[in-house]
């Protein structure tokens, strides 16, 4: 194993940036010394980067991907091997993706068959959540075990009756479960069965587009299931991380339940900062390459979720990373919105949109590592090992250039869909060189990574918890 020297670059972590110099060996950060110091002049290694004008951060750990996931009868379109060289290109060193327990199946089934589906695949390192679809007495007390194993996060659906929607008292059950074994709930926090109303009255009346279903999937009816998941949390006594906020009113939930000091967290995702209904309303079924849920929201709330990542009300940005592609799969949803399978691509771009939020002035520096790194690492009982640069981590790094320019296309990303939601966005800023574990997977523009090279991590509970 190499040796390598990181020389000349500006050293941000979410903690502090300084100008140092970081020596990597044998897969972990050795140290790290402020530039032209004794102790920076007696690095030697096998080989020098040079990066002068640079930045040197944490690669980033993306909390929430489904790479190879059964919806609406299709999967997605990337699987672990080119979604975590995706993942590589982006400077994304670590994803966690969500095992599914299908009805009827134990954990062990569902997570063992993701372990099928990652191993020897991936070019970055990987952990699992578990999506739980079926709690009864068998699932709660699985949960334990997944704790011990280092499966530490249960995801649960208020949304997809009928599919992996739990119901009040199947939740409450679960979060009772995560109170006394570490675990930590991640909700889907939609009212599923309103919106279930919405959508059949909608396509009843002839509403089949594609941007109806931002207007059937409500933002109140979020705010409300955010409302119910934290009250029940807190009749459990439990933690509870909302994923994919996307609207303003449920931000104000999250920021209620903080301003009690209860174990309420919240993570967004870069599709709701810069996209909006508008893209659900492009012509000729466009809008399908934007449908998620939550779904994006009209403009007017970003600015309570740029807001809630300056206040901490939202402490982590994950992608969500669920690409169909525009041709074969978001198409069967023709002439029956309810019918497009529900995710898009952003693996990828999830650093550099980020990053572009620096330059914007919506972020520091250090916001957008604890966002994007720190926080995600914590959250997941990853850090210190991932999410920061710290003697003893492992050595993910990347060589950040936040001068270059690039225009964001399905014709140069990586992912494997056959569009981008950002096509023709431009960014500032890009990721040169990275890093995963000391080994080079990606060197000023040429990937050098394999799959295979990605470890799967077990992970410890969640860090923000006494
Ligand atoms: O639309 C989305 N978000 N698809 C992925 C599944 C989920 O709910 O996270
Ligand atoms: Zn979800
Ligand atoms: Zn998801
Ligand atoms: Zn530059």
């Amino acid at each position: 194993m190499t040796s390598t020297l990181i020389k000349g670059g500006l050293v941000v972590t979410d903690a502090e940036e300084t100008q140092a110099d970081l020596l990597v060996q044998d897969g972990r950060i050795a140290a790290l010394a402020a530039r032209n110091s004794a102790a920076a002049a007696a690095f030697t290694a096998d080989r020098t980067l040079d990066a002068t004008g640079k930045y040197v951060i944490p690669g980033g750990v993306d909390a929430h991907t489904h790479m190879d996931f059964p919806f609406g009868g299709t999967f997605s379109s990337d699987d672990f091997e080119t979604g975590t060289r995706a993942a590589a290109w982006g400077g994304t060193t670590t994803i966690v993706d969500f095992a599914v327990q299908t009805k009827g199946q134990a954990l062990r089934e569902g997570l063992d068959r993701w372990h099928a589906k990652a191993d020897g695949r991936c070019a970055v390192d990987y952990g699992f959540h578990m999506i739980l679809s079926d709690v009864g007495d068998g699932t709660l007390r699985e949960m334990d075990t997944l704790v011990e194993e280092g499966v530490t996060s249960f995801k649960m659906f208020m949304a997809y009756p009928g599919v992996f929607y739990s119901d009040d008292g199947q939740i409450l059950r679960a979060m009772q479960r995560t109170a006394d074994n570490g675990g930590l709930t991640m909700m889907h926090a939609e009212n599923g069965i309103a919106i279930d109303v919405l959508v059949e009255q909608a396509l009843a009346a002839g509403r089949t587009d594609p941007r109806h279903h931002g207007e059937v999937r409500k933002a109140l009816l979020e705010a409300e299931a955010t409302h119910r998941a934290i009250q029940l949390a807190r009749v459990a006594g439990a933690p509870l991380y909302v994923v994919h906020v996307s609207a303003a009113e449920a931000v104000e939930q999250l920021a209620l339940a903080r301003g009690k000091d209860l174990p309420v967290f919240g993570e967004t995702c870069p599709q709701y900062l810069y996209l909006s209904t508008d893209n659900l309303a492009e012509p000729d079924f466009g809008g399908a390459k934007y449908v998620c849920s939550t779904p994006l929201r009209p403009r007017e709330h970003q600015a309570a979720l740029w807001r809630g990542l300056r206040t901490n009300d939202l402490q982590v940005v994950s992608t969500d990373h669920c690409p169909f592609c525009f041709t074969g799969q978001k198409e069967l949803g023709r002439g029956d919105f309810s019918k497009i399978p529900n995710g898009m691509p952003g693996v990828e771009h999830r650093m550099d949109l980020l990053h572009q939020a620096v330059v914007d002035g919506h972020l520091t520096r250090r916001r957008w590592i604890d966002l994007a790194c720190a926080t995600p690492a914590r959250m997941f009982g990853l850090h210190p090992r991932k999410g920061t640069l710290a003697p003893g981590a492992d050595a993910d790094v990347v060589v950040y250039d936040p001068h270059a320019e690039q225009t964001l296309s399905a014709a140069t990303h990586h992912m494997n869909v056959d569009y981008s939601v950002y096509e023709g966005k431009r960014l500032t800023g890009r990721v040169e060189t990275v890093l995963s574990r000391g080994e080079t997977v990606l060197e000023r523009g040429t990937y050098t990574g394999r799959a295979g090279h990605g470890r799967y991590v077990p992970r410890g509970t969640c860090q923000f918890l006494g």
